[in-house]
């Protein structure tokens, strides 16, 4: 494979020529397929550029909606991105669902984030913690210019604490700091924090008259926010009597025996990492769309989401289901660090859009939309393993990309819908039910 040094430096065209001629057998058509994918307006693809660096083109995602979602009595059309079929399908068959039995209910718990400072310090500890409220003091007074805006907003610094860490690391210690951010998710206002915070407790220390020879030195590891937000949580969830719940599989699954089977599939992925893991990614299917589509962090939302998960030192379901007084309950905790304002959330020209389309929501609005998505998505895939199995969705899904993949006809595409309504859908059965038509055609003409 080839290197290359300056890369960064080519023109986007010559990046491009590079890729194409080094790593293709036919690099004209790769560069032109690659171009093919540009915006047609320059403007527009000179932002998607920025975004990144070393961009080349733009990688195309499905755009979809999920409409019908009732969240605390108010009725959305929630966009997804998302590639895997019959993810959106499922969102809409949920809000579809308990729309009729109440519609979704979120509500949040808190909206706390939390940055850290690391330090080294040879000094005693208690000298530390003596010094500490004046420290405090002036880490606030001396990063105002930074906190004016978001104290403005109604945010700003929550609290800061001094955690000695020295029991597990030799001189370690953090500078613990709490935010709240409002709308914005508050990545950089945080960061931006820290790193003041950093300087300002070496001056502080380098030349505080109480310290003396090494306690003067104090050496910054890092700076940075916790993508672990345990404390900015929100709680969606839906209950109905366990006789609305209705039968499933065509009668085959009664009200009482679904509540039951949906409630052990709950319990198992509570114990059962194995499981868990899977019930998880169920729900982050719908989660990681909808924070696609509004230009959130999906990566800073999944590592959380998977902390949090394992926060009792066992990875667990962030779903939890209760059977009470013939109630079936089923609900989904989970942290949501997102924003509506900063980032990429007006930049994104379809971010703005989903945003729009959601009712411009307060980040505390998105949070909870964003929860009840992946709530459904879970009541979809547990309802469906628990009765039908997920293949048969899945599949019928799925037979599009394949049919899509083998260049089908739309007389084709409408023939194999109504072939594999009741046949089991795998890449082989649908090449071997094409090229038998085909070869019919063939033969009649
Ligand atoms: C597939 O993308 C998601 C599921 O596996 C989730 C689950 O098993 O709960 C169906």
């Amino acid at each position: 494979m080839k290197s290359i040094s300056g890369f960064s430096k080519l023109s986007k065209t010559g990046k491009l020529r590079w890729v194409a001629e080094n790593f293709f057998k036919a690099p004209k058509l790769v560069a032109s397929e690659l171009t093919s994918f540009w915006h047609g307006d320059n403007h527009q693809q000179k932002v998607f550029d920025d975004f990144s660096e070393n961009t080349l083109s733009n990688y195309y995602m499905p755009y979809g909606v999920a409409p019908n979602f009732i969240i605390n009595g108010k009725t959305y059309c929630i966009p997804m991105v998302i590639e895997e079929s019959s993810v959106v399908a499922a969102a809409a068959s949920s809000a579809k669902f308990w729309a009729t039995r109440g519609g979704f209910k979120a509500e949040i718990i808190g909206t706390t984030k939390i940055g850290q400072v690391h330090f080294t310090w040879e000094g005693s500890s208690e000298k530390l913690n003596a010094i500490f409220p004046d420290l405090k003091a002036a880490l606030h007074e001396k990063s105002a210019d930074l906190t004016k805006n978001m104290r403005n907003r109604g945010g700003g610094i929550l609290s800061i604490d001094l955690i000695d860490m020295t029991h597990l690391e030799e001189n370690y210690y953090q500078l613990k700091v709490k935010f709240e951010t409002c709308d914005s998710m508050g990545a950089n206002f945080i960061n931006s924090v820290l790193e003041r915070f950093g300087q300002i407790l070496q001056t502080f220390m380098f030349s505080s008259p109480a310290m003396k020879g090494k306690e003067r030195d104090v050496i910054i590891i890092m700076a940075i926010l916790s993508n672990y937000t345990p404390e900015c949580l929100v709680r969606a969830y839906v209950e109905c009597p366990i006789e609305d719940l209705g039968t499933f599989d065509g009668g085959k699954t009664s009200a009482e025996l679904f509540a039951y089977k949906f409630d052990k599939a709950v319990k198992i992925a509570n114990i059962d990492p194995y499981r868990a893991t899977t019930h998880n990614k169920g729900i982050f299917n719908g989660i990681d769309a909808v924070v696609l589509a509004t230009a959130n962090d999906f990566r800073a939302v999944e590592a959380c989401g998977h902390t949090y998960a394992a926060r009792d030192g066992q990875y667990r379901s962030l779903t939890k289901t209760s059977i009470e007084n013939g109630i079936f309950k089923l609900w989904l905790d989970i942290p949501m660090a997102v924003g509506t304002v900063g980032g990429l959330t007006s930049l994104h020209p379809l971010a703005k859009r989903s945003l729009e389309m959601l009712g411009n929501p307060s980040a505390k609005d998105l949070m909870s939309i964003i929860a009840t998505v992946g709530l459904a998505q879970t009541f979809a895939a547990v309802k469906s393993l628990t009765t039908t199995g997920i293949q048969k969705g899945h599949m019928k899904m799925h037979l599009m990309n394949i049919l899509n993949h083998l260049e089908a006809t739309e007389k084709e595409v409408n023939q194999a819908v109504e072939y594999f309504k009741e046949r089991i859908v795998s890449f082989t059965s649908v090449r071997e039910f094409l090229n038998n038509s085909r070869e019919v055609v063939v033969i009649n003409n």
